[in-house]
């Protein structure tokens, strides 16, 4: 299937190839064997969004720890609502596989989702939003009287930095409880990221930089942050021994040395927020 996305849109390669990636490795640490299936369909040139073997590890550890977060929440919460933002090809609810009484929502760009549509089957309790997570006439399409987490991996730093905000304070304002998890990059990262491939041959520009989750208690009423781990905590101890020597020792640098840079400490937060009762 001939892929046609630019932009933002274009760049849900990138992640989709990094999972595949580690779907096809030795010691997959996300094990995604849908993304390996869909990059198989679809028709791309994914050498040129240079993705490198370290990239594709930390987009799996990324994507295993929002997984696990998910699943948490819907172990306390089996009747609830999730809102998947910025879905782009992601399997996530595949991965995560909700029992009976969840609603799930995969939310993106209208081109993303019509895409998806061509390539996932439908499944019970699962549905598509078409829109810009920045506007609010979508919310009206979700009910508020379950829990909700909302969820959304390598979005926020794409959305304008005033808009950003605005979107969290219409969900808070939308559903009466829940939390929300999600990635972001510090203004430096933002800026010191702009040069890569993916972004230079996609057009993709980034824009919200947040430097300290707690920032969002105070623009976002409501929020209250309960975790904010950094790129370099979401790795296992166990994980680290099947890694190539390379990338071990990559990432023990940036655990024991880089981090202690108060610049890069900051660089990328997973953070979670609760609200309401
Ligand atoms: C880097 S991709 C991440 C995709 C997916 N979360 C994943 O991990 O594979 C960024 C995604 O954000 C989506 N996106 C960016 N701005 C958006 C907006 N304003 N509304 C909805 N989706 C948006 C893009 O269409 C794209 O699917």
């Amino acid at each position: 299937m001939k892929v046609t996305l630019t932009g933002a849109a274009e760049t849900l390669l990138a992640p989709l190839y990094a999972r595949a990636v580690d779907a096809r490795s030795a010691h997959p640490l996300l094990a995604d064997p849908t993304a390996a299936t869909l990059l198989d369909s679809l028709d791309y040139d994914f050498g040129r969004l240079g993705i490198r073997p370290a990239t594709a590890i930390g987009v799996a550890l990324r994507a295993r720890f929002l997984d696990r977060r998910t699943q948490e929440f819907l172990a306390a919460h089996p009747d609830a609502t999730v809102l998947h933002l910025g879905c782009g090809l992601d399997s996530r609810v595949q991965r995560v596989d909700p029992g009976p009484g969840v609603n799930w929502f995969d939310v993106d760009q209208p081109e993303v989702i019509d895409l998806r549509a061509r390539l996932y089957a439908p499944r019970p309790g699962h549905r598509t939003i078409a829109a810009s997570v920045t506007d609010s006439d979508w919310l009206v399409q979700v009910p508020r009287d379950l829990p909700v987490l909302v969820v959304a991996e390598g979005l926020t730093m794409y959305l304008p930095a005033d808009e950003g905000p605005r979107m969290l304070r219409n969900l808070v304002g939308h559903f009466p409880q829940g939390e929300m998890v999600f990635d972001s990059y510090s203004r430096f990262a933002v800026r010191l990221t702009r040069p890569l491939p993916v972004f230079r041959q996609t057009g993709a520009r980034l824009n919200w930089g947040i430097d300290d989750p707690r920032d969002l208690e105070r623009a976002v009423p409501g929020l209250r942050l309960i975790e904010a781990a950094k790129a370099f905590d979401t790795a296992d101890r166990a994980d680290l021994e099947h890694l190539p020597r390379a990338i071990r020792f990559r990432l023990r640098f940036e655990v024991e040395f880089l981090s202690r840079l108060p610049v890069l400490r900051r660089i990328g937060h997973i953070s979670r927020y609760a609200f309401g009762s």
